[in-house]
């Protein structure tokens, strides 16, 4: 497996399976790698903590980075490419002034927290893709909204990334329920027991007894609610649902 920087270097993997990360890989993101192994196609995985998606007061110097360690991950279950560009790569001149999906502008979800979030990832992603050029990219459905945003801005831009497909990959979870994530590494002992509350909150039913749960075991809630898992509105009749989570524990999200 290589490790280019260079975007002249990814010319002989267009068309490839494109799996986007910011590194500190974990099981998660290898079930993303062995997701794009099933379409067949070459595996670009690329790692870039992008400085846009995150606000002043969030994590971006402390954001975990191994990249040595996340490329014998990406290799050990068949990556064929890890492109790691910098900065300046990414973003030689100001950032695109992306026109947003309708999907990113929840006023009572991600929006309300992080007002400039999904702006930063569309960015990079877009960037991604106009570098990378994949016909199939994989994203977790932990991040649910995030799938959601990329998945229309990819229908939005469909003549830019033609015949590009999105695969929306199950969230794994450690024994203990715990969904897998990066910044679970900040988590003590007593904070990862707490953190289970959303476990066992996202199986509820109710919104109010989703808080009840969340609450017991001392999360810090900024939203919890059941919308329609398409349009991400409030729930209609018949239609399929998703519990949407996000808390804090101190300062971990
Ligand atoms: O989910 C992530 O890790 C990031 O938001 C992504 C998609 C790599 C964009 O920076």
């Amino acid at each position: 497996m290589e490790v280019v920087v260079r975007p002249e270097e990814l010319a002989t993997f267009r068309g490839c399976a494109f799996v986007p990360t910011m590194g500190a890989l974990h099981d998660g993101h290898l079930s993303l790698i062995r997701e794009a192994k099933k379409t067949d196609k070459p595996v670009v995985v690329s790692i870039f903590v992008n400085p846009e998606q995150f606000a002043p007061e969030e994590d971006l110097d402390k954001y975990p980075r191994s990249l040595e360690q996340d490329c014998e991950f990406a290799e050990s279950v068949g990556a064929d490419l890890v492109f790691a560009p910098t900065v300046e790569t990414m973003y030689p001149a100001e950032p695109e002034n992306i026109h947003l999906p309708e999907a990113a502008t929840h006023p009572q979800l991600e929006d309300a927290c992080r007002p400039t979030h999904f702006r930063g990832v569309c960015v990079a992603v877009a960037r991604l893709f106009d570098l990378v050029q994949p016909s199939v990219t994989v994203f977790g459905l932990k991040d649910y909204q995030q799938y959601l945003v990329i998945k229309q801005l990819i229908e939005q831009e469909s003549k830019r990334w033609s015949d590009l497909q999105i695969i929306g990959a199950d969230i794994i979870r450690d024994d203990d329920g715990l969904a897998m994530s990066s910044r679970n590494v900040y988590l003590t002992t007593d904070q990862r027991s707490q953190a289970l509350g959303l476990h066992k909150a996202i199986r509820c039913t109710s919104e109010e007894a989703m808080l009840e749960i969340l609450d017991d075991h001392g999360l810090e809630v900024e939203y919890a609610v059941i919308r329609d898992c398409e349009t991400l509105l409030s729930p209609t009749e018949g239609k399929p649902t998703r519990a949407l989570v996000a808390a804090l524990l101190g300062h971990i999200r």
